[in-house]
């Protein structure tokens, strides 16, 4: 699915979208039916902003591009927002202004859920990792000073409390 968007993706990462997509396809339920098809998009794609940098922030530069390519807003929406992107953001120094642009109207809440589960339980070659273990890797992986290291330590309990189950241990508000 969606493979011409994906295969400018570095091998590695391709994989990690293809199994954050089957996975959240298999959870796709627990959203309401309505949002599910945004939501599978939206997983598969959620990285795409790596191959399509303007800002090179990634979640906004994905949405952004995906924008432009004709999907929903809630697609760009789910894509900006991606796990916890506002912290990156926020350690990035990015004025969260950029985010403005991909606002909705519904609640998204239980598709993040599921998406944020997803992603914080697939590593990084696409295999099933516990999130603990996935946080770990992405530091070691960024090093000490790099800003998704500190990125994921500021956001660290948000970002367990997503990788534990896909129907909404976490809280998500924008
Ligand atoms: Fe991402």
């Amino acid at each position: 699915m969606y493979g011409e968007l994906l295969a400018a993706m570095m091998p590695d990462r391709r994989a990690h979208s293809l199994a954050v997509g089957r996975k959240v396809t298999a959870a796709a339920h627990i959203a309401p039916k309505s949002q599910r098809s945004d939501l599978v998009a939206a997983a598969y794609l959620h990285d795409i902003g790596y191959c399509h940098l303007q800002s090179g922030f990634h979640p906004i530069d994905g949405a952004q591009f995906l924008a432009q390519q004709g999907f929903s807003r809630a697609v760009c929406h789910l894509v900006a927002h991606h796990s916890a992107s506002v912290e990156e953001a926020k350690e990035r120094g990015i004025d969260l202004s950029v985010f403005d642009e991909f606002g909705v109207e519904e609640d998204l809440g239980r598709a993040h859920s599921v998406l944020w589960w997803a992603d914080m339980t697939t590593g990084p070659t696409g295999q099933d990792v516990a999130v603990v273990d996935r946080l770990s890797e992405i530091c070691s992986r960024y090093g000490p000073d790099d800003p998704v290291t500190r990125f994921v330590l500021r956001a660290r309990a948000k970002l367990i409390a997503a990788g534990q189950e896909p129907t909404g241990s976490i809280q998500v508000s924008f």
